[in-house]
This record gives C-alpha cells, sequence and structure tokens, in this order.
C-alpha cells in the first residue's frame, strides 16, 4: 500500500472538513486505489499546532476544537509553532494550505504555497490569493521541483471545473466561459425573485452563513471576479489581473428590474464572463446579466454555482454544483490528494 504524508495548513472549516473526510474515506481509498493518507501536521493560526512524524491523532485534533478548544491537549502539539515552521520542520509529502484569502497580496498563503514547493512537497490549496496573482508562477516552480501545485477548489468548490477543462475537455478549444460564479449572490437573487427585497435577501443570506458581516466580497462582485481571473488564466491562456475584469455587483439591481426580466421571461444572474475577442484580447467581467429562461444557467437558483464552457467541438458544455461549504470544499483538497497520489 502506497502511504502519502499529509500536513493541513489552517484548520478551519475547510482544513476541518478535509480532516474528515480523510478519516472517513480511509477505507474505501485503501481499496480502490491502495492508498493511505496519514496527517502527521496541522498548523493553524489560534488553535496551534501538532507535528508528529508516525501520524497525528486526527479525531482527538477534531474532536478538540469541535469543542472549541485548541490542539494543545492532542499529542504532538508544538505550542508557538508558525505555519512556516511547521513546513520546514513538517515530514510531508503534500501540503494542504486553507488559511485566509487575501486576494491584493496573496499572503500568508503564497509564502506556505512557496515553502511547500521549494521542500519539494506537492500542494493543494483552496485559497484564490495564490492562484489569482500567481498561479503560472507557482505551477513552474512546483514543476520545476517535480511536484504537483492543484487547486481545484479555488472555483466552485469540489465541483470539477479546473480539472473537468483541463482533462475532460483536452483536445477542444474553450472559446469562453459564463458561469454563476458566487453562491451568496445567487441566493440573494432568487429570494429577490421570490419577492423578497435586496436588504431583507442580504440579512437572510448572512443568517445562513452564506454572507459575511461586510459582504462586499460576494455583493459588490470581488469574489466572482477572481474566480474570472482564475479560470481566464488557466483555460483560456490569458494573463489578466483582477483590475482587468469590468465588474458590477447585485447591490443596484431593484426589484422592478427583477419584475420586468421575469415578464420577459428572463432571469437576473450575477454572471462572471471570459472570451477572446476578434483581435485576440480577453474581454472579461462580471455584472448583473437577465438571461433567457432557455439559458442552462437561469434555471441554477439557492447557493448553487453553474460554469458553461463555450467549446469548439462540443459547443457548450455546463457543469452544475456545489459552490461552498465545509465538506465541499473539503473534498477539493481531498480530489486534488487522490490526483497526486495517482501520479506519485
Ligand atoms: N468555506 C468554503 O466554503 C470555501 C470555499 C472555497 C474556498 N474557500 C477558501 O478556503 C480557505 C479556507 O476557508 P475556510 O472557510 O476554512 O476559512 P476559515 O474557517 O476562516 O479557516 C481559515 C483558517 O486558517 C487559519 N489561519 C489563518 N492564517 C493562518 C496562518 N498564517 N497560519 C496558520 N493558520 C492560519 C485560521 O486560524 P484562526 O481562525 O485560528 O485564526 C482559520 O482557522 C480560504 O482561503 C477560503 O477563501 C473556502
Amino acid at each position: 500500500m502506497k502511504k502519502l504524508k499529509v500536513a493541513i495548513i489552517g484548520f478551519g472549516t475547510v482544513g476541518q472538513g478535509v480532516a474528515e473526510i480523510i478519516l472517513n474515506k480511509a477505507e474505501d481509498l485503501e481499496k480502490s486505489d491502495g492508498v493511505a493518507f496519514e496527517v502527521t501536521a496541522v498548523s493553524d493560526m489560534q488553535k496551534g499546532s501538532l507535528l508528529d512524524a508516525t501520524g497525528v491523532d486526527l479525531a482527538a485534533a477534531l474532536n478538540a476544537v469541535k469543542e472549541g478548544g485548541t490542539l494543545e491537549s492532542c499529542g504532538g502539539a508544538m505550542p508557538g509553532r508558525t505555519a512556516i515552521e511547521t513546513i520546514a520542520e513538517c515530514d510531508a509529502d503534500i501540503v494542504l494550505e486553507a488559511t485566509y484569502t487575501d486576494i491584493k497580496t496573496g499572503e500568508p498563503a503564497t509564502s506556505h504555497v512557496k515553502a511547500a514547493i521549494d521542500r519539494g512537497m506537492h500542494v493543494a490549496t483552496t485559497n484564490k490569493g495564490p492562484v489569482v496573482l500567481f498561479a503560472r508562477e507557482l505551477i513552474d516552480r512546483a514543476a520545476a521541483k517535480k511536484v504537483r501545485f492543484l487547486f481545484e477548489g479555488t472555483v466552485m468548490s469540489g465541483t470539477p471545473t479546473l480539472s473537468f477543462a483541463m482533462r475532460n475537455l483536452a483536445g477542444c478549444e474553450i472559446r469562453g466561459i459564463q458561469g454563476i460564479l458566487n453562491g451568496t449572490t445567487n441566493y440573494m437573487l432568487t429570494e429577490m425573485e421570490n419577492g423578497k427585497p435586496y436588504d431583507e435577501a442580504l440579512a437572510q443570506a448572512q443568517e445562513l452563513g452564506y454572507a459575511e458581516a461586510v459582504p462586499d466580497a460576494d455583493v459588490e462582485g470581488f469574489d466572482a471576479v477572481g474566480k474570472v481571473v482564475i479560470l481566464s488564466n488557466l483555460l483560456l491562456g490569458a494573463k489578466i489581473a483582477p483590475g482587468d475584469v469590468d465588474r458590477e455587483g447585485i447591490t443596484k439591481i431593484t426589484p422592478g428590474q427583477i419584475a420586468d426580466a421575469a415578464a420577459a421571461g428572463k432571469r437576473y444572474k450575477l454572471i462572471g464572463s471570459a472570451k477572446r475577442a476578434a483581435g485576440g484580447a480577453i474581454e472579461a467581467s462580471v455584472r448583473p446579466v437577465a438571461l433567457p429562461l432557455s439559458d442552462p444557467l437561469a434555471g441554477v437558483g439557492g447557493a448553487t454555482n453553474a460554469l458553461t464552457f463555450d467549446t469548439d467541438l462540443l459547443g457548450p458544455v455546463t457543469v452544475v454544483g456545489a459552490g461552498a461549504g465545509r465538506t465541499e470544499t473539503g473534498f477539493s483538497l481531498y480530489a486534488d490528494m487522490i490526483e497526486i497520489a495517482r501520479g506519485a
């Protein structure tokens, strides 16, 4: 049996989500792939860190944080260790990076990713920061070290989009993409179509944990812009930054506009799109669009995400699925780990 050692950097929602999957799916994976993942390090800002080359007690770590405690009570606790120190000292084949996103600087995640790659470890991340800003550089850096840098979960959580396009649409030219890339705003627009005013729809999204207390990243379209940049640079061969994407959020949409669209057989969606224009330049935008009901994206309601690839050989291909969530995003890291294990 092949054993791969794993370090988890950032033990919040996603870090804990993937830890649960690693525990719950161990037997299945051993049977299907003859692979076992062993977590040898966990590092978190407030919760502390664990380091044990023979494997940490992941169930105990999950229990400790579920009770609101820290990792200090678990075997292998290393009080005061930073993530960078943990990456420098751990015995791991794969580092999972699941700390906070900062789309302006990419930190601290970019430093974590570079440190892991430079030690010859594969990296999988759900953090858009390093991928929006430095995807190509980090992929090349990993290739030079003969390791992988994967980031399926940065777009539509564990719903396969990047790997689907790169593996299953290989041979097609992807001429453009358009999608519902932010679940919070899609949930709000669905509620507004059901008659709720903007403020009530936002309050409800906040109550359900979809929207942050400061909801700008979602409602102003910044989160979707990051995903459009990732898709454009990875799948359309672009070299764009967030400032190159025309952006308009959903804050100015009125109930009247939504009713008018419905009367015309259309439905508003916050659409992230990118395509190559005639001269070769990339046109990328995030903006509310009233789609005809015949468009597959128009039928996607609630917090669900969807992405249509416009291809030369298949025409439009649409993927619909979760765009966020503890298990859903934890799964994206797990899928990346299996991809690494199959090639390792
Ligand atoms: N949740 C989702 O559905 C989802 C979907 C797609 C992508 N993502 C991305 O996945 C990443 C993780 O998301 P999440 O929902 O798990 O966030 P989260 O619950 O806020 O967890 C992030 C964790 O990272 C820790 N952390 C921050 N800086 C650190 C550092 N320098 N060293 C060690 N640990 C550090 C935090 O520690 P403390 O809290 O203890 O300070 C926290 O436990 C983010 O980049 C997010 O954008 C999330």
